[in-house]
């Protein structure tokens, strides 16, 4: 079987980017890592790509006239790689329809709570703000709104008495770094059917 091209877009520090791959480089992984894209030139993903030998399109935004602008670019980048599948691993900023058409059901992301509860930024804060007692992990095909797409996996996290946000975001980082590469590898194999808003994953 081919394996699957995927590009990773992310902002900040990459522990998703190093989870993937190592996924590969341990063989639980049957994709290829062609591109990291990245928006600030000092994130350590940059460095963890470099030592991965990952190409990296690094691109500062103010650069261009709009998001448009820069979209269109990174389209060209990702066309000119073949990607199979864009990984958005702590990218943030939004993505608009310049990517989300040519890309949908093929574009997702992981956002650090149990949607729909608590989209947005500080996602961890949000819970322990709100008092809940369990939050999770999503990953979620990315459509047009801010973490709104169809649901691929969810995993909890309980959120214990007093527990301070180091704790959680420990937990949920930790969940992270299996289920993506858990997710992408249900690609890889052809297990993920999109029907509307439903997601069914084939695990027979
Ligand atoms: C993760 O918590 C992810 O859920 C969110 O951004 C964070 C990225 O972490 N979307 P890292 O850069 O992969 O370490």
């Amino acid at each position: 079987m081919e394996r699957l091209r995927m590009a990773v877009f992310a902002s900040g520090n990459g522990s998703n980017f190093q989870a993937l791959v190592d996924a590969i480089q341990e063989g639980q992984l049957h994709a290829t890592m062609e591109l990291l894209v990245c928006d600030r030139p000092t994130a350590k993903v940059v460095e963890r790509a470099e030592q991965a030998s990952v190409d990296t399109f690094l691109f500062h935004p103010k650069q261009y006239a709009n998001r448009e602008a820069y979209e269109m670019e990174i389209l060209k980048q990702l066309e000119e790689k073949q990607i199979d599948l864009v990984v958005l691993a702590g990218y943030m900023r939004i993505i608009t329809e310049t990517l989300v058409t040519p890309y949908y059901g093929r574009l997702i992301n992981i956002h650090p709570s149990l949607l729909p509860a608590f989209p947005g930024k500080d996602a961890i804060q949000q819970a322990l703000d709100y008092g809940t007692k369990v939050t999770g992990v999503t990953v979620h095909f990315v459509d047009g709104g801010m973490d709104t797409g169809p649901i691929i996996a969810q995993r909890a996290v309980a959120i214990d008495e007093g527990a301070h946000s180091e704790d959680v975001t420990q937990s949920v980082q930790r969940i992270e770094r299996e289920l993506y590469p858990q997710v992408v590898q249900w690609f890889c194999e052809g297990r993920i059917q999109l029907i509307d808003r439903i997601v069914q994953i084939n695990h027979s």
